[in-house]
């Protein structure tokens, strides 16, 4: 693989529909960030774009639920996301929005030139439509059951729940998010992207990383999930299909043609061409040539994003930007899976997040605390989960403990004995052990750089991290503190590694840390510099003078963190559970007959789909009791299950079978169904009570 002369790298476009959290963080920009710093300590001409995304279902739908325009939304919540990445310090060339003029020129110029190269086709067909708002309902205007998973509250382009994606079509039971109610079908056109005529190229060159018939990446790079998920969408069940790229909506990029009123893109079009309007308007800001990033073999172009993006960035984007035949296509796009947060999703709706901007108040100055703990526990291969405990924990433990303590036993040493002039190095210290330092150091460096290249933050951060602790224990295993009475010449060695040590923390953990890098370089009284310097221990000369050193971290102590959780769950919605029924006496409650039971047979009630008709051993006797779970399970399944029993119920006849009892199920939000069995297995007949 030759090596790139130029990067692009792009971080998802958020949608300005509400405030960013530590999930969108973890997802699609810290990670970014990170690799960004990496390519520009290295000195590589590297373009790092993001911008609001302005359109689509996400922002109409909000603007209707606060009462006010879409574009009244998206000026409020892009001023919020901008601000807060802006004092998060992330180091985009340039945030861009979808809203403005040159990105609605860029999109529709785009569209034009797939129009005219047929990279289209116009079909007529039946959508829904709601009545009482004389409006088309595409995508988050319908929910409905998911056909996959069956949540109920799922949206007609993607269920939140499974992750599908969908069509309105294929929701169970649709609903329109505006009146609510059924909507009917209306005949309408639109323009569809046949992606099914891609499939070919699209397996070859996201499996093989052959594209046209030359390597383009290495297939082992992109990592397993992206993969799985793609070639999924190309070959399982009905494969790739059709799918339409406009809208019938007033708000968005109008499609321009003629006989296109009320129409405009698909979000899921134009928001990845604001990637590349975004690039143009930096180019224009900077006199560089934007073509040079997208339309040149010589740049690399990487997409962050979360998981729920990789269909678009990894299926429909590279169609378009082929089917339009100039641009380049991307070289890996590392998804992202989801970060949990105390131990439930993470939630706009519900409130239950940690938001940036509120994090940026309650921390102030605290950022590299934020990025430490998200890099540490990135949803890499596996969703993650952030709590409060492990922040205080990773900070005091990690950060106070490890990286702070090494940096300031070496500087405030070295300040103490030598007034902060860094001693040289002699030969008091046994040239094995300086051998060996200098062998563990470099290990880590390469080590550090590698998991960087491959998009693995996690575990470049723990070996920029080992430096620090290869730094403690050496100080350990020497003991300055002692040397410098019995042998100052030792200690001085020592120190002056110390030192050197500490320096090169200041280049290997600049791309997760750059304020505590900016603040030791402040500490060392020395220039920042680039990847190139790591490694070699020599940043420093003998006889430089160290500024004064401070505490490079704080600890975080424990009512931060009971603060912390006890806002979150003050703000948490409660998830839609049932509600309270009415009060019961106590009486009520010992009528009631519960026992532990045994299921021995199940069988499928004729022509009908939810039930099985169940034997069981209830201690007391074996009866027959009918019960609603066959969608949620089959009769081998449940066969020999211990469950519970209601046994005093009324006998009911169910499709011609009388039904002696109920077993009793958990059911959550999502009407996923469990059986209520004893924590050990017991006999049959015990009362619950
Ligand atoms: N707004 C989308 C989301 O938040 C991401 C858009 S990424 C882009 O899921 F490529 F379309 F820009
Ligand atoms: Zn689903």
């Amino acid at each position: 693989m030759k090596q790139p002369k130029r990067y692009l790298i792009t971080s998802a476009l958020p949608y300005v529909n509400g405030p960013l959290h530590i999930g969108h963080v973890a997802g699609a920009y810290l990670p970014a960030d990170i690799y960004v710093r990496y390519l520009r300590s290295q000195g590589k001409d590297v373009v790092y774009v993001c911008g609001s995304d302005e359109h689509g279902a996400a922002i109409t739908l909000r603007a209707k639920k606060e009462g006010v325009t879409p574009r009244e939304i998206v000026d409020k919540y892009h001023a919020i996301v901008k601000k807060a990445f802006a004092d998060f310090g992330m180091s985009f060339d340039i945030y861009h929005r979808t809203s403005s003029e040159l990105h609605h020129e860029t999109a529709q110029e785009f569209f034009k030139v797939l129009e005219a190269k047929g990279a289209f086709t116009k079909e007529q067909s039946e959508q829904f439509f709601d009545e009482d708002y004389q409006q088309f309902l595409a995508d988050r205007y319908v929910k409905g059951a998911c056909p996959k998973c069956d949540y109920k509250e799922s949206y007609g382009d993607q269920c939140e729940n499974c992750g599908s994606t969908l069509s309105p079509m294929q929701l169970i039971d649709p609903r329109s998010t505006l009146s609510g109610k059924k909507p009917v079908l209306k005949s309408t056109t639109h323009w569809y992207l046949p992606m099914q005529n891609h499939a070919d190229w699209l397996r070859t060159w996201i499996k093989e990383g052959e594209l046209d018939g030359k390597e383009h990446h290495l297939p082992k790079d992109w990592k397993n999930q992206v993969l799985g998920q793609c070639l999924s969408w190309i070959d399982v069940g009905e494969g790739l299909q059709p799918r339409a790229m406009t809208r019938d909506l007033d708000w968005g990029v109008k499609v321009p043609v003629k006989d296109a009123d009320g129409k405009v893109l698909y979000v899921w079009l134009d928001a990845p061409i604001g990637y590349i309007s975004a690039t143009k308007q930096w180019a224009k800001d900077h006199q560089k040539n934007w073509q040079d990033y997208w339309q040149s073999e010589d740049c690399e172009l990487v997409h962050f994003i979360g998981k729920d993006n990789i269909v678009f960035h990894c299926l429909i984007f590279p169609i378009i930007l082929k089917a339009h035949g100039q641009y380049i296509l991307p070289t890996n796009v590392p998804a992202n899976e989801f970060l949990n947060l105390e131990g439930q999703k993470i939630s706009t709706s519900r409130q239950h997040a940690v938001w940036l901007h509120e994090y940026l108040e309650d921390f102030p100055g605290r950022q590299d605390e934020l990025r430490y703990v998200l890099c540490s526990i990135l949803p890499e291969s596996r969703d993650s989960e952030f709590t409060w405990k492990d922040y205080q924990a990773r900070v005091n433990n990690e950060l106070v403990a490890i990286l702070g303590n090494f940096v300031n036993r070496s500087l405030v040493l070295t300040d103490k004995y030598y007034g902060g002039v860094v001693p040289a190095l002699g030969t008091d210290l046994e040239s094995a052990v300086v051998t060996d330092l200098r062998a563990q150091i470099k290990a880590s460096i390469e080590k550090l750089s590698s998991n960087l290249q491959r998009y693995r933050f996690r575990e470049a951060l723990a070996e920029a991290m080992n430096l620090a602790r290869i730094g403690n224990k050496f100080l350990g295993d020497t003991e300055p503190w002692k040397a410098v009475k019995t042998n100052p010449g030792l200690a001085s060695d020592v120190l002056h590694l110390g030192v050197q040590i500490t320096a090169e923390l200041g280049i290997a953990l600049q791309p997760f840390l750059p304020n505590a890098c900016e603040r030791l370089h402040r500490m060392l009284n020395l220039e920042d510099a680039g990847w190139e310097a790591l490694g070699h221990l020599n940043r420093i000369a003998a006889g430089h003078q160290l500024a004064k050193p401070e505490l490079l971290f704080q600890k975080v102590d424990d009512e931060i963190i009971e603060a912390q959780i006890a806002k979150l769950a003050k703000q948490t919605k409660p998830s839609n559970l049932a509600p309270v029924k009415d009060e019961i006496s106590f009486d009520d409650f010992t009528k009631l007959d519960i026992r532990t039971a045994t299921i021995l047979e199940a069988t499928k009630v004729p022509k009908a789909d939810k039930l099985l008709q169940l034997t069981v051993d209830t201690g007391v006797d074996q009866r027959t009791v009918v019960s609603g779970i066959a969608e949620h399970f089959s009769p081998e399944e449940v066969v020999g299950k211990q469950v519970s029993i209601l046994l005093n119920l009324a006998p009911r006849k169910i499709r011609g079978v009388l039904s002696q009892g109920m077993i009793l199920m958990a059911e959550d939000a999502e009407g996923k169904l469990t059986f209520v069995t004893p924590q050990e297995a017991m006999g049959n007949g015990c009362t619950i009570r």
